[in-house]
């Protein structure tokens, strides 16, 4: 079968760059992507691409190239699946917050929507991929849902998870490691497998595209961010030791990471990892494993978790200790809010959880991020329910500029890694600081023998 039409619900972080590149790649596909929400659509479809929803470097240039062309975004989802031979479901997963495997399990509400939908509209065969990160053995609940309420047309569900990490989305999406694909091992799985891998052939070389059964495609992925994930809080829990130790982590990293068999990558002592997949896809394998019965297995991924959770804790911890054991009405200034550089996402960032810690402990803190929104950040907030609305917005100002947002404070904390930190001037910032001039450096991005030359009492992480 050639595909000469696409179809995405869901542009997010993942369905909407994805879909671009795609776009860009393969000019004979249409590509449709679509979405619930309303403002979503309209502000992919800004006529001045720099405002699209998602800041991924490369991004907006891309869609400014593919759009109109055959790129388009649109909420009218049934149009679109009727129209598709390839329907990718991109929705989010979130953990669940209620009932069954509450606080672990994936939330698989959306994708059965989604299911229930395509089932409804389609009148011809179709092939149904799973992008979102999924439990093992979902496609299977797709199928089912697809074959019992569907018009009597065959579907093939394939899983293809995505790799693309955000801040080098697009970098990552034109040069992929490999790619995955899982469907069934019948004759018909197999055309649908590689219909799909024709799309991806126009771009990425044939030896990186990897064919398997269904489920080790969907447990795959679960792996792989379990794998990426354990590797950061094995060298948090090092800096811990470090600290104590008088060893230094960076030292410590870059020796093991020259051993070829470790690698240098994922080895950088941070305040923790956030983001979308790392702790969801975890507690999701948690919960699959001990909904086996495999509770040894369960506890050991579980305790990256752990481990990352403690980190971000003692950050926040080390930041009041530090300050003479109170930072009640001390304003404390944070670089950073994003997840990691070179994004606009907060999900799961480590400076939600230290500001909630700082500002049970009566801080004030004052934020400086140079992509998040004011809205997004007390979202964060709100969204932990530690406290109302009101108190976080008394509790968090938040400047567009960051010397404003250091001046008069106690302390500075670096929460993500924003290259633009480092070139600041820190003469500067020590000049409108009160004193002793604290920084914690939560990402060790900046030097810490300028910095303490300069007058600062620098802390970094694991050293
Ligand atoms: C999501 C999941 O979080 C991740 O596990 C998966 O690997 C890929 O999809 P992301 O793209 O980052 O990642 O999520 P998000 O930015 O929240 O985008 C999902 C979009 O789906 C939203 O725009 C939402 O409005 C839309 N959606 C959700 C629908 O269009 N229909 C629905 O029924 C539900
Ligand atoms: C991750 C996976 O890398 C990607 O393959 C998958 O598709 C989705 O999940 P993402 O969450 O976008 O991607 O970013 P990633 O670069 O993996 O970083 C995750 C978190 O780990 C960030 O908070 C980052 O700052 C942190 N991190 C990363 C460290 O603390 N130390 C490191 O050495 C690397």
């Amino acid at each position: 079968m050639k595909i000469t039409k696409i179809c995405c619900i869901g542009a997010g972080y993942v369905g909407g760059p994805t879909m671009a590149v795609i776009a860009q790649k393969c000019p004979h596909v249409q590509v449709t992507v679509v979405d619930l929400n309303e403002q979503r659509i309209k502000d992919w479809n800004d006529p001045n691409t720099d405002n699209i929803p998602i800041y991924e470097p490369g991004l907006s240039e891309i869609v400014a190239e593919a759009r109109g062309r055959n790129l388009f975004f649109s909420t009218e989802v049934e149009k679109a699946i009727d129209e598709a031979q390839i329907i990718f479901i991109s929705v989010n997963t979130p953990t669940k917050t209620y009932g069954k495997g509450k606080g672990m399990a994936a939330d698989l509400k959306y994708i059965e929507l989604c299911a229930r939908q395509i089932a409804k509209v389609a009148k011809e065969n179709k092939i149904v991929v799973e992008k979102s990160t999924l439990p093992v053995r979902t496609a299977e609940a797709i199928k089912s849902i697809l074959d019992n309420t569907g018009n009597g047309v065959q579907f093939q569900i394939l899983s293809n998870p995505e790799f693309l990490a955000e801040g080098t989305a697009v970098a990552d999406l034109l040069n992929p490691d490999r790619i995955l694909i899982g469907g069934d091992i019948t004759p018909e799985g197999q055309d649908a497998i590689n219909a799909l891998v024709e799309v991806y052939a126009n771009w990425v070389d044939k030896d990186k595209i990897l064919t398997t059964n269904v489920w080790s495609s969907e447990l795959s992925k679960l792996t792989a961010n379990a794998f990426l994930a354990q590797r950061i809080s094995s060298i948090n829990a090092m800096s811990e030791l470090c600290e104590k130790t008088g060893a230094d982590v960076t030292e410590v990293a870059k020796a093991i990471g020259m051993d070829s068999r470790i690698g240098p990558k994922f080895l950088k002592a941070s305040v923790g990892f956030g983001g979308s997949c790392f702790q969801k896809d975890i507690l999701n394998l948690v919960y699959i494993a001990k909904s086996y019965g495999l509770n040894e297995v369960a506890d050991y991924w579980e305790q990256v978790i752990i481990i990352n959770d403690h980190q971000k804790r003692r950050f926040s911890s080390k930041i009041v200790q530090t300050l003479y054991n109170t930072v009640a009405d001390k304003k404390i200034a944070f670089l950073g809010w994003a997840f990691k550089k070179d994004t606009n996402d907060t999900r799961e960032s480590a400076a939600i959880y230290v500001a909630d810690d700082l500002i049970n402990e009566q801080a004030k803190i004052s934020v400086y991020d140079p992509k998040v929104s004011r809205s997004k950040m007390l979202n964060d907030l709100d969204y932990l329910q530690t406290r109302s609305s009101e108190e976080n917005s008394s509790s968090l100002a938040i400047f567009d500029n960051p010397y404003e947002a250091c001046k008069g404070s106690h302390a500075i904390a670096i929460l993500t890694e924003w290259d633009e930190f480092v070139a600041y001037d820190w003469q500067k910032i020590y000049d409108l600081m009160h004193k002793p001039a604290f920084l914690f450096d939560g990402r060790n991005i900046l030097n810490s023998k300028e910095l303490e030359s300069i007058g600062f009492i620098y802390n970094g992480i694991g050293s």
